[in-house]
């Protein structure tokens, strides 16, 4: 079998996604699932970041790509995110993916984007100088305590909670879209954007239950959440995204909770939320660090560091320089120098909080925007 890298067009799109349904959703009429959760991801507009080797004229492993644009610490860098990685089972261990990967690395190094944000950490993606960075904080509320905790926030009689039916979720993305936007670290989002994400089958994904709630105060939206729990383990809801006043959210867990019939409800926590952090310790809860979701690889480093010159002068006081010589970088940061032997030790010291490293607060990848 030849294998020739090929690029999707909005013709072979759909097959695609059929392909990728055999791989990741069995149960479902080929088609009918991965295409639909990620319709931001398999739109005849990114056909042709969908990238593929096909036996003849059937597509056998695929990796698709989507190009987003992440703002944080009063900075927005575009990134590329991976996802929706597969091979047929009679086709894997043939490098198929490997060599998708590659193709799709030196693509995207050309368009000198600076990072890839990738969905998993396996040796098919850490071969490819993918790692896990950062951190975030993950926090478990049980039922009892947001229902003990909930008359202590100083919240209004006006403020109320309702879920928003699916046949309302895509014309909220307007009202919630503005909440969306004050968060700090995020990704850009029109409202056709939201209102796709807010569309998306992963609302009505077999074995999930997943819904959208809204807080509002008087009417005005304060707060939203996004929360959705496995009909296998239903007792925990699992929230996506939530956005807006933290008060707000913190005051309807309970009413979230009751709507799942659950018993706990997770959620993760920005290391510099500093409101939600203040709240949570009045609730007398610790959360628990864990590194962000799926792994990193720097792809264009000198666009990496050029994009994040900004935060790295206010932290730093002065600005980095970066020489790349026999596959390692020479970084400057004013008298101090290092050299960073490997793409896995540039995202290190930018984004990872030890001793010696920039500690860089980056967005979470596991909201709406993840593929
Ligand atoms: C994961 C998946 C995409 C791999 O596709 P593939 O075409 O078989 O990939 P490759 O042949 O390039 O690599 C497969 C395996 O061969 C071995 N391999 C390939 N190249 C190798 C190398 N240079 N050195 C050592 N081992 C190697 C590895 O065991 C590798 O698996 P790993 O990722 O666990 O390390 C495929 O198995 C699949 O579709 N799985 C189900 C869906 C899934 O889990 N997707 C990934 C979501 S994160």
């Amino acid at each position: 079998m030849e294998t020739v890298i090929s690029r999707a067009t909005p013709e072979t799109v759909k097959k695609l996604g059929e392909m990728l349904d055999m791989v990741f959703r069995p149960k479902q009429r080929p088609g009918e699932g991965m295409p639909r959760e990620f319709p931001h991801l398999f739109s005849e507009q990114n056909a042709r970041n969908l990238y593929y080797i096909a036996d003849g004229q059937q597509p056998v492993s695929m990796v698709g790509v989507l190009v987003q644009e992440v703002l944080f610490q009063g900075i927005s860098m575009p990134v590329a995110s991976i996802g929706s990685v597969g091979t047929l089972p009679a086709y894997e261990g043939k490098r198929l993916a490997s060599r998708i990967l590659d193709r799709v690395v030196a693509d995207l190094t050309d368009q000198e984007i600076p990072l890839m944000l990738v969905s998993g950490d396996r040796g098919l993606y850490r071969r490819a100088h993918c790692m896990p960075v950062g951190q975030m904080f993950e926090v478990e509320v049980t039922a009892d305590l947001a229902q003990r905790v909930r008359a202590r926030l100083p919240v209004k009689s006006t403020v109320q909670v309702r879920e928003i039916p699916a046949a309302q979720r895509g014309v909220s993305a307007r009202r919630l879209l503005p909440i969306y936007h004050l968060e700090p670290y995020r990704y850009r989002r029109t409202e056709q954007e939201m209102a796709v994400l807010l569309n998306a089958l992963w609302f009505a994904r077999l074995d999930y239950d997943q819904r959208l709630f809204e807080v509002t105060d008087s009417g005005r939206p304060v707060s939203y959440m996004v929360g959705y729990a496995r009909r296998s383990a239903s007792e925990t809801v699992e929230v996506m995204e939530y956005a807006g006043s933290r008060t707000a959210y913190l005051h309807t867990l309970t009413d979230i909770l009751q709507a799942f019939s659950a018993s706990a409800i997770r959620f993760h926590v920005h290391i510099r939320d500093m409101e939600m952090l203040y709240l949570l310790k009045e609730w007398g809860l610790s959360p628990r660090a864990a590194a962000l979701q799926g792994t990193v690889r720097a792809l264009h480093v000198p666009a990496l560091l050029q994009a994040l010159q900004p935060v790295i002068r206010e932290q730093s006081g002065v600005e980095a320089t970066v020489m790349e010589q026999s596959g390692a970088w020479n970084i400057s940061l004013g008298t101090n120098r290092r050299v960073c032997a490997s793409q896995e030790d540039v995202v290190a010291w930018l984004f990872n909080h030890d001793e010696g490293c920039l500690g860089i607060p980056f967005v979470h990848t596991d909201d709406m925007n993840y593929i």
